[in-house]
Parts: C-alpha cells; sequence; structure tokens
C-alpha cells in the first residue's frame, strides 16, 4: 500500500508534516485536549473538504437544524433510522471519541460501545478511506462547536433490529479495506476512483441491492433508491447514466454545475451535487470525470438503432399524450423537446427520459424540480409540479408520450405506474 501513497499527499507537505507530528500521537494516545491542542489548522481544512466529499453534512443535518447534530430521519424497507449527532458533544456527541474510536466506525462499522452500525451510514464505502483522511476528518469534526442533542432511537422493523443477523450480514456482504491503487492506471484515474468508491459513495445509490439491502457484485450497474422511490441510473450503461462517449469537459460540468447543454441532475442527485460534489476542487472533479469516463461503456449502436412501427392502438395513445404535451410541457422543453440548453433540459435524445425505469421521468412530472443551485449555475430554472394539474391518465400519457417522441424509445407508461411511483420525496 506504501507505494501507492505518493499520489496520495501530492502537494500537501503541510498537511504530511502535521499527520506525523500530530495525528498519530493523537491516535495513540486520547482526550480532547491533546487532539485539539495537535491538529492543525491545515489539517482541519483538508478534513473539512473530505467531509464535504463524503456529504457527512448533507446526512447528519436535519431541515433547519444544527450542521452535524444528527436527527435526519431515513426511510429504508428496513425501517427508520435517525441520524446521530457528530457533533463533538461530550454527552450526547462524539465528544468522548477517540480517533481510534472513529477510525472503527468509518473503516469497521463499529460504534465506540462496540455496537455494530447499520449500513444506512455507508461505511460499506468509506471503509476505502485511508486513516490519514479519517484522521483529517475527524480532526474537523472535532473542531466543531459542540451541539448538545440527544440522538433518537431508530425505529427499524422486525426482524432487523438485531445485532446477530446485523453481523451475520456483515459476514456475508462487507468487505473491509482501504482502496488499493492499481498501479496500471494513472494517478489521477485512482484519485478519481478513490473518491467515487470511497468518500463520494455513489455505489450507495448507483447498485441494486438484493433483498438484504446489499449492493449487488456488479458495482455502479443502477438501481432503485431503497424506500426512496428514485432510480440512481447505471454509470456504466451507455443508454442510461455512463458517460464513456462524454468529453471529460461535460462531465465535469455535469457534476459540479448539475446542469449541461442535454442533462440535468434531479431529486437525490441534484441534492448531492450542490451539497457534495460543487465543492470538490477542479483537479478533483477532473480525476473522478476520468474514472468515470473509463468505466463507461461506449455505444456504437446509438445512431443505427431501429425503432420498430407502432401498431395503431400506441399510436392514438401518445396522440393524447401529444396533446398534453403541447398543452403543459411545450413552452419550456419545446416544439420538439430540444429544450433551451442549460436552462430546460431538452426531452428529445435525453437518456433520463428514455431509460428501462420511466420512474424518475414520471417523478419529475408529478413533483416538478429544481436542479441544484450552483456556484456555477446559481439560479436554476424550476419545474412545476403536476400531480394537482392533471390526472394520473394524461401523466402516463404524456409520459408515454415523451419516450417516443422525436427519436425516442421506451416502454409506454400505465396511470398504474404513475401512482406506484407517488412516495415519500427524497
Ligand atoms: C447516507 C447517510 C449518511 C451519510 C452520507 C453519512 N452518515 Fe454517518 N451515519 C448515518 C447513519 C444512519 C448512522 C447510524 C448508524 C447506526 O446507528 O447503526 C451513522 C453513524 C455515524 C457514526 C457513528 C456514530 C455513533 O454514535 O455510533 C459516525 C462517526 C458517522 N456516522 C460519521 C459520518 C461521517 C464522518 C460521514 C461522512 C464521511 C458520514 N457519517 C456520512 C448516515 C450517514
Ligand atoms: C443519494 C443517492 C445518490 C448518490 C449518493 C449519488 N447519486 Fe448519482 N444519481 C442519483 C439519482 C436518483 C439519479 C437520477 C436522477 C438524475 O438523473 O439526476 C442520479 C444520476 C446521476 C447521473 C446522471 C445525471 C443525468 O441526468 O445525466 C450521474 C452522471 C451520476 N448520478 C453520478 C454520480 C456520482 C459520480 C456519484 C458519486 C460521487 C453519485 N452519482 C452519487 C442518486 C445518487
Ligand atoms: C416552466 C418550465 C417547465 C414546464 C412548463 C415543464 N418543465 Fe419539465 N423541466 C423544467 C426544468 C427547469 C427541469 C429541470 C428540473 C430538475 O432538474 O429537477 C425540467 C425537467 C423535466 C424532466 C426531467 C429531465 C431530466 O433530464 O431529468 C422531465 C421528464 C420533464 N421536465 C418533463 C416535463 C413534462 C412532461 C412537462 C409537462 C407536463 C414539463 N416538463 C413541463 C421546466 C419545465
Amino acid at each position: 500500500m506504501s507505494g501507492s501513497f505518493q499520489w496520495w499527499w501530492k502537494g500537501s507537505r503541510q498537511m504530511i508534516i502535521a499527520i506525523a507530528g500530530g495525528l498519530l500521537g493523537m491516535s495513540l494516545a486520547s482526550g480532547q485536549v491533546l487532539a485539539s491542542a495537535t491538529a492543525t489548522e491545515a489539517v482541519v481544512q483538508q478534513g473539512a473538504y473530505l467531509a464535504r466529499a463524503g456529504n457527512c453534512m448533507g446526512c447528519h443535518t436535519t431541515r433547519g437544524g444544527k450542521p452535524y447534530a444528527g436527527g435526519r430521519r431515513l426511510n429504508t424497507p428496513f425501517g427508520e433510522f435517525v441520524t446521530p449527532n457528530i457533533t463533538p458533544d461530550n454527552e450526547t456527541g462524539i465528544g468522548q471519541w477517540s480517533a481510534d474510536d472513529f477510525w472503527q466506525a468509518m473503516h469497521h462499522g463499529q460504534s465506540r460501545d462496540g455496537r455494530y452500525l447499520y449500513p444506512a451510514f455507508p461505511y460499506t464505502e468509506y471503509t476505502k478511506v485511508t486513516r490519514e483522511d479519517a484522521d483529517a476528518i475527524f480532526a474537523y469534526l472535532r473542531s466543531l462547536t459542540p451541539v448538545r442533542q440527544t440522538n433518537l432511537p431508530h425505529r427499524i422493523r422486525s426482524p432487523y433490529d438485531n445485532q446477530l443477523l446485523l453481523f451475520l450480514w456483515r459476514v456475508w456482504y462487507f468487505k473491509e479495506g482501504v482502496y488499493e491503487a492499481d498501479l496500471s492506471k494513472s494517478e489521477e484515474w485512482n484519485r478519481g476512483a478513490y473518491l467515487v468508491q470511497g468518500l463520494g459513495h455513489c455505489d450507495a445509490c448507483h447498485t441494486a441491492r438484493n433483498v438484504w439491502g446489499a449492493s449487488q457484485d456488479d458495482k455502479l450497474t443502477g438501481g432503485e433508491i431503497m424506500g426512496h422511490y428514485w432510480y440512481a441510473p447505471s454509470l456504466i450503461a451507455p443508454q442510461e447514466a455512463g458517460v464513456g462517449d462524454w468529453p471529460i469537459e461535460t462531465i465535469v460540468e455535469l457534476l459540479s454545475t448539475g446542469i449541461t447543454s442535454d442533462a440535468v441532475t434531479t431529486g437525490p442527485m441534484a441534492t448531492i451535487v450542490r451539497q457534495s460534489l460543487q465543492h470538490l476542487s477542479p483537479e478533483d472533479m477532473r480525476a473522478m470525470a476520468v474514472y468515470l469516463q473509463s468505466i463507461g461503456k461506449p455505444d456504437p449502436a446509438r445512431k443505427t438503432r431501429r425503432i420498430p412501427d407502432m401498431p395503431e392502438g400506441v399510436r392514438q395513445y401518445l396522440a393524447r399524450g401529444e396533446l398534453v404535451y403541447e398543452k403543459y410541457c411545450q413552452d419550456c422543453h419545446g416544439e420538439s423537446g430540444q429544450g433551451a440548453p442549460g436552462i430546460y433540459p431538452p426531452l428529445a435524445g435525453n437518456r433520463s427520459v428514455t431509460m428501462k425505469s420511466p420512474l424518475n421521468t414520471i417523478r419529475s412530472v408529478l413533483y416538478g424540480g429544481y436542479p441544484p443551485s450552483t456556484a456555477g449555475n446559481p439560479r436554476p430554472y424550476g419545474m412545476p409540479p403536476y400531480q394537482h394539474i392533471i390526472r394520473d391518465a394524461e401523466i402516463a400519457q404524456v409520459v408515454s408520450y415523451i419516450r417516443n417522441a422525436w427519436g425516442n424509445f421506451g416502454s409506454l407508461v400505465s396511470p398504474l405506474d404513475v401512482d406506484q411511483s407517488r412516495g415519500n420525496e427524497f
């Protein structure tokens, strides 16, 4: 592992010194006084940056609540988890924790008292984070103002509220280990892989889960987010969100501003861009893009794909959808679904609209939405919600229409599909 470390700390000599001198001492000794005296400002800054990359605040803050004080509810099929307080409060937060305790949580998924943590905390990905990075995040969390806020209990459904079961789950599905660099690839690629697979926890959403909530072996091939009624598309498949044939600059643009002339991030992905990705350095965004481009499959068939002829009944169904489109959607998305670059996404040729799962498209129409507000796109234009304006039958028609107009091709959507896409908003 040590050989691969070199690229890691490129340009952060200050930090290496700080870590060698200070944090190692901190992890060996314990106690708040020593820790805060030795963690230098540079390490704290680096920790703040890495915490952004991991979006720790996004989950550990409830709406309107104090940052990192926890209390946010996460719904899953296994019950409701409430995120804990990770400010350095002695009684209700992690004030008594040592760097080793924190490492045990991030790397092994075990709390200070030995309790196994639920993978609703994405330690299954954070386990790839290096000790040095984890220590920097810990130094940053220690630097926060302690907030006294008692943790609320999770409400986990039986039989999942069981440490033995969780233990078995871990034996079966949890692969612990720091990211190992692939020396046949560039430093940039490795940095991107480290961020995507580790702190970025892209996997946590973009990979299908089995009934036990464990991600499947095929990483990043797309999956429905548990309990959230959103489909996180494959980052490999060209028909979904694979970016194998996108220029690096466009990938960076999408992930750091939330919008390009052809695509837009919505729902949970808009949240990730707003809370986390837009704050990453240009170098790190580029590294991520290089990695994502390398795992995306090219799509040689795209230009030549033939769309089968449609039976008359289907054509009539789509014609009704077209009327809905003209009345409610055309003003923004354009007569031929071309959108307005950087303002309204195109619907023609848009993979988010044509991909196999119509879930996100239905939800966009039901609930509307905003691309993330980012430095590159501070005041995004929004889309109004239609759930109270048009009936499910019409939503089904218009979604079927936009999936099959202007050269698009996708399965038809029924009113039942629309109803089944309702659910708690992210
Ligand atoms: C997707 C939501 C989510 C994200 C992102 C997330 N956490 Fe958590 N975290 C949780 C949940 C839920 C728990 C509670 C797990 C349990 O009790 O079994 C938790 C638990 C923890 C714990 C254990 C606390 C204790 O009292 O045992 C620590 C430490 C922690 N998180 C730190 C972090 C850090 C640092 C980051 C960012 C690198 C982070 N979390 C990002 C959801 C999240
Ligand atoms: C909280 C869940 C979640 C996490 C974490 C997450 N994503 Fe997503 N992502 C989604 C959802 C849902 C969509 C579909 C909505 C959309 O298209 O924006 C999506 C869409 C995307 C798209 C396609 C956007 C488009 O419309 O063309 C890309 C690319 C992407 N994600 C990359 C990533 C990367 C890289 C990471 C890790 C740094 C990541 N995602 C982490 C949920 C998530
Ligand atoms: C006022 C302008 C406006 C109107 C009217 C409008 N939209 Fe949108 N639409 C937007 C904007 C802005 C977005 C990006 C929203 C986001 O990122 O969450 C969007 C996003 C979408 C998306 C998601 C695209 C993607 O790449 O993820 C779909 C699908 C969509 N609209 C369909 C429709 C349909 C169908 C109608 C009519 C029923 C409609 N829109 C009406 C502005 C509009």
